[in-house]
């Protein structure tokens, strides 16, 4: 049994900018209700102090089996349940910076909702995705439905979420789930090369690509473009702006070395 003090998730900020969230829940990292309690209270931390860039991780074997079932009951519990998922999720995703997620290993479920509320997922040869709760008689409460038919289309999330079945690495990377595949011994370094490349680049300029990418999503094609307009007005407060046109200028393309401000 779990105290309230126990630490199920943690928080590790690296010198070069790179944050680490590790899920360290027990047996398979079910999305339990401290889970998700630690994973929006990180969030909040990551968004009042952001780092540079964002991993997620479930660690060297799973990445996360789901919501928690044994907190599972009727309909008001259910409630909770999807709220408090919601919450976690939509603070890592609303996160000003590049969020990766290491998936290492199963993300089912809520796992795999919490792997699609990040930007990018980068997969081991050895992982598995899925949205099995249809075989428990229920449907995702954690932004399945949604995520998944922005990632993979209409009628895979149909077929994905209607019949649960998992999905290797491989077919992953085909349909549009994964992002990269890596063998599973080098997963960490290729992650870890991925984030320092963003932890040295334009912080501000990342965010606001982020920002006006996601914003976008929600928005007509023409306010969208006008939104465009003017994050792209607005990175030119930036200190990496001056620097990175002026360094194009005296040395070419890609050599400024940037600040993050
Ligand atoms: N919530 C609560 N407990 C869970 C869980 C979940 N989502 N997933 C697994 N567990 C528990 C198991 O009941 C088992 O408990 P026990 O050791 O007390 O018997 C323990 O975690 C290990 O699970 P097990 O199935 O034996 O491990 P495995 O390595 O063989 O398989 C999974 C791992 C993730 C493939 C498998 O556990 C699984 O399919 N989990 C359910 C996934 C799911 O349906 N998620 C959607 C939830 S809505």
């Amino acid at each position: 049994m779990l105290s309230a003090m126990d630490t199920v998730v943690t928080l590790e900020r690296r010198d070069d900018g790179i944050a680490i969230i590790t899920l360290c829940n027990g047996k398979v990292n079910a999305l339990s209700r401290a889970v998700t309690g630690q994973l929006a209270a990180i969030a909040d931390e990551l968004r009042n102090d952001p780092p540079k860039v964002v991993i997620v991780t479930g660690g060297d074997r799973i990445f996360a089996a789901g919501a928690d079932i044994s907190e599972f009951g009727g309909p008001e519990e259910a409630r909770e349940v999807t709220v408090a998922i919601h919450t976690a999720l939509d603070a890592i995703a609303a996160l000003p910076r590049f969020v990766i997620a290491e998936v290492a290993g199963y993300a089912l479920g809520g796992g795999c909702e919490l792997a699609m509320a990040c930007d990018y997922r980068v997969a081991s040869t050895k992982a598995v995705f899925g949205q099995p709760e249809i075989l428990l008689g229920i449907i995702p409460g954690g932004g399945g439905t949604q995520r998944l038919r922005e990632l993979v289309g209409i009628s895979r999330a149909k077929e994905l979420c209607l019949t649960g079945r998992q999905v290797a690495a491989d077919e992953a990377l085909r349909i549009g789930l994964a992002d990269e595949v890596i063998d599973h011994e080098a997963l960490r370094d290729r992650v870890l090369e991925l984030a320092g490349q963003i932890a040295r680049g334009a912080t501000v300029a990342q965010a606001l690509t982020k920002q006006a990418i996601d914003e976008g999503a929600d928005l007509s094609l023409a306010d969208g473009l006008r939104r465009e307009q003017d994050l792209f007005v607005e990175v030119f407060t930036s200190e990496d702006s001056q620097i990175g046109v002026q360094s194009f200028l005296e040395h070419g393309p890609g050599k400024a070395e940037f600040t993050g401000h």
